[in-house]
């Protein structure tokens, strides 16, 4: 067999489990082509994508736009490391500065490395302008976060799998309840040494937990009061994915730091970066950090036609729409059918919570069974589904899938 010979399923997911580290444990489906909603499998089975790549795919699978900006880009230069100026990285910063509103940007590649990147800028900010002690800073997260998988960022995670054997871990985390405004009070009185409090606006891989109305905005003066900053992780939930261009907007909330990831290629490319004004970001200088591909000309090019793409059809506004749809139909389902608990979500980042207990496998085999009937979803955390896709959807297609959905469920036998 030659190396790019036509596969099977069954002998890409062989090779896979021989020759991978098994770090995953995938749908069996093998994809092999993408165009806006829908993926194909190897075999030609055509499927509606409800995950889009972890909401990475907002802009829909290989996008016209954002293709072309890529290989246009690629034919003429790649990559120079920041070792020198290329002619598109200055300009991809202006454009999506002015576009967020921030002074600067410092780009990266995958979310966790913004992550870590925020928390560095965080750091050096309460040494460095709030006056904090060396190595004193601390930083508040939120319980059942996820912000990716360095050791860093796993130090403050509680998810076990994800921490066991992996230590000893990085100090200067205080976890708190997430949703808890009183929570956070108390962590910011009477201690002069916090420099942070960061957050997702709605947390994604926990199961799409939405916090209490207001709970951002009041979490946001909170740390205003308490000279803190306050840090979107808006990886999974930035970049219209829910009704909003940001999830902060719908509080009007204004991070001091904002880390975007996934959807700013639209899924084409790895491509995330750190937003923050001046008077933060300042504090980074030449050597303190970095990426060799952090930057580069395609990621740029790739980043502007993704971000054009969002605003160019409105993708925002038909996430809030198809939205409302999706969560009135099948709540209005779940009425009927005692196998869903509730929905809930904002935007098109939506979960169905499956009555059963957290250790069954009621989630991942309705899953199974959405595979069968052409469409793809994946469990998260505990027996949850989350359903999350391209933003690019039609109502048509979304009926379609809502029709899916309900039928799957309905037919579904323990
Ligand atoms: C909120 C949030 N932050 C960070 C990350 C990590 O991103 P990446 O997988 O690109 O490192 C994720 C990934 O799912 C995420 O959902």
């Amino acid at each position: 067999m030659a190396v790019l010979d036509q596969l099977t399923s069954q002998q890409a997911i062989d090779l896979e489990n021989k020759y991978g580290a098994h770090n995953y444990h995938p749908l069996p489906v093998v994809l092999s082509k993408g165009e806006g909603v829908y993926v194909w499998d190897v075999e030609g089975k055509k499927y509606y994508d409800f995950l889009s790549a972890y909401s990475a795919v907002n802009q829909g699978h290989c996008h016209p736009k954002i293709v072309g900006a890529m290989v246009n880009q690629a034919q003429t230069l790649t990559l120079t490391s920041r070792a020198f100026y290329n002619d598109m990285l200055g300009k991809y910063e202006k454009f999506a500065t002015e576009y967020f509103g921030f002074d600067k940007l410092l780009p990266m590649n995958t979310g966790a490395e913004a992550v870590e990147t925020a928390l560095k800028i965080c750091r050096k900010w309460a040494y460095e302008v709030k006056g904090i002690n060396e190595n004193e800073a601390q930083i508040i997260v939120c319980k059942n976060n996820f912000h990716g998988r360095t050791t860093t960022i796993i130090s403050f995670s509680n998810d076990p799998v994800a921490r066991k054997n992996f230590g000893p871990f990085t100090e200067g985390f205080i976890k708190i309840e997430y949703d808890n405004l009183q929570a956070l009070e108390e962590a910011l009185e009477n201690n002069n040494n916090i420099a942070g409090f960061m957050a997702e606006p709605i947390q994604g891989e926990a199961g799409v937990y939405v916090p209490s109305e207001g709970y951002l905005a009041a979490a946001k003066a909170l740390c205003e009061k308490h000279n803190v900053l306050f840090i979107a992780d808006e990886v999974q939930t930035g970049i219209a994915r829910t009704g909003q261009l940001l999830a902060v907007n719908h509080e009007d909330v204004q991070p001091d730091i904002l880390i975007l990831g996934k959807a700013l290629s639209g899924g084409a490319y790895p491509v995330s970066a750190v937003l923050a004004n001046d008077d933060i970001m300042n504090v980074i200088k030449p050597g303190n950090h970095g990426s060799t591909f952090g930057g580069n000309p395609v990621a740029a090019a790739v980043a502007i036609a993704a971000l054009e793409v969002v605003k160019d059809e409105k993708l925002a506004e038909n996430a809030e729409r198809l939205g409302e749809i999706f969560r009135e139909e099948l709540a209005e389902f779940a009425k009927e059918n005692e196998l869903v608990t509730l929905v809930r979500g904002k935007g098109l980042l939506n979960a169905v919570v499956i009555n059963d207990t957290e250790d069954s496998s009621t989630a991942w085999d309705i899953c199974m069974k959405l595979r069968d009937n052409g469409l793809l979803a994946k469990p998260t955390h505990g027996n949850i589904i989350r359903f999350a896709p391209p933003l690019v959807m039609n109502e048509e297609q979304l009926r379609d899938c809502i029709n899916i959905i309900k039928k799957t469920i309905t037919e579904f036998k323990k």
